[in-house]
């Protein structure tokens, strides 16, 4: 089966070396210097001034909460991973979505204004797909109601707004460096944070709030990466230029292949392309369910993604229901890109998805 993504597997013998290098201190977390060594070549690679490495994505976006020290409600978008949500949620935050924009698929800045109340106390927009978010935007509203910013840019690795990264924009911005990710450390994640005051508070939290052997400064959980998770972080970006040039010759031919034929997501014109995902979007879900069996049936396993929109959530029902989220997600299909998919399996998949639009004559007009 070929799947939506493969995990980039980096030159084995050097991470073997790496591996050497830990037996031989025997250092294998808290702090080690892998990670130590990971941060600071990453801070130089995506440009900017700080950044923490913690276990996940997921746990980035907790710690970030917890260092903004938010409370009562947060504005966020109903169409993500349902890591944005449940993160809120397991940390006694309430979700309020906003709706997102039908043709970028990120928060819509136009209906913001709308969601906030006196309990909000932050927005958490996603830059969706690795498109930037209308930052300038959400800048000026939350200034205007004193609300933090965090982006949840799991998808967002390597990206800059008007040369200069994306990760800068906001309190803080989080990473995920999932196996699935462009980057990665088999599991991993990162927080970016502007105030250089807040970074020795987030490396508390991420290490149970320890400040010494025999002192506890403040409420803190494990959230640490270790080193054989550095070292393949380290192994990977090594690889970066070849992984990104890989990316870009897909993302490149599906677009020019399948422009006019399906709709696909509009890019913020400010911001570069990191090729981290193809999504195509259908005109109504029982085309893309029928499209998706076609796939099947040939060995190609494509994702709905995201699906279902958070809205639809078991512990989110009482929210307000979020039309454009909720159509976009029962229409959306992420194709296959990862470094290694073959040219001919590519255009297996352009073929069955052109045929089946020209056999029921669909096309998407251009606006
Ligand atoms: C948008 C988004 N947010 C958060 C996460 C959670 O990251 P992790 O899997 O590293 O916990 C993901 C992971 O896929 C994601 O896509």
């Amino acid at each position: 089966m070929i799947n939506v993504t493969k995990t980039y597997m980096p030159d084995k013998e050097k991470y073997i070396s790496y591996i050497d290098k830990i037996y031989e201190s025997g250092w294998v977390t808290n702090n080690g210097p892998l990670v130590q060594e990971l941060e600071s070549r990453l801070a130089k690679f995506l440009g900017v001034k700080n950044i923490v490495l913690v276990s996940n994505g997921t746990v980035a976006l907790e710690i970030a909460y917890r260092l903004l020290k938010l409370k009562g409600e947060v504005i966020t978008t109903p169409f993500s991973f349902v890591a944005t949500t449940s993160s809120l949620v397991s940390n006694g935050l309430k979700p309020i979505f906003c709706d997102i924009d039908k043709e970028s698929l990120n928060l819509d800045p136009k209906k913001l204004e709308e969601r906030i109340t006196d309990k909000t106390s932050a927005i958490v927009p996603v830059h969706v797909f690795g498109n930037a978010c209308e930052v300038e935007s959400i800048e000026k509203i939350a200034d205007k109601h004193n609300l933090k910013v965090i982006y949840d840019a799991a998808h967002a690795f390597g990206e800059n707004y008007k040369n200069e990264s994306l990760l800068n924009y906001g309190d803080v911005s989080t990473l995920s460096f999932h196996a699935t990710k462009i980057f990665h450390s088999i599991e991993g994640g990162a927080l970016i944070i502007n105030d250089d005051r807040l970074v020795q508070d987030a490396r508390y939290l991420i290490n149970f709030g320890i400040d010494g052997p025999e002192t506890v400064k403040a409420l803190g959980t494990n959230a640490k990466m270790n080193e054989f998770e550095a070292a393949m972080g380290l192994c990977v970006l090594d690889e970066i230029e070849l992984i990104q040039e890989q990316r870009k010759e897909l993302y490149e031919r599906y677009f020019n292949a399948l422009t006019g034929i399906v709709e696909i997501q509009k890019k913020n014109e400010n911001c570069t392309n990191n090729h981290a995902y193809f999504p195509i979007l259908f005109k109504n879900e029982q085309q893309l369910l029928r499209v998706v069996k076609i796939l099947k049936d040939n060995g190609i396993n494509p994702r709905r993604y995201f699906y279902p929109s958070l809205d639809t959530l078991p512990y989110t029902q009482d929210s307000d229901v979020m039309p454009v989220s909720r159509d976009v997600s029962e229409r959306i299909l992420a194709l296959p890109i990862y470094p290694g998919l073959e040219l001919e399996v590519q255009d297996r998949i352009i073929n069955i998805i052109c045929d089946y639009h020209k056999e029921h004559d669909i096309y998407f007009e251009k606006k």
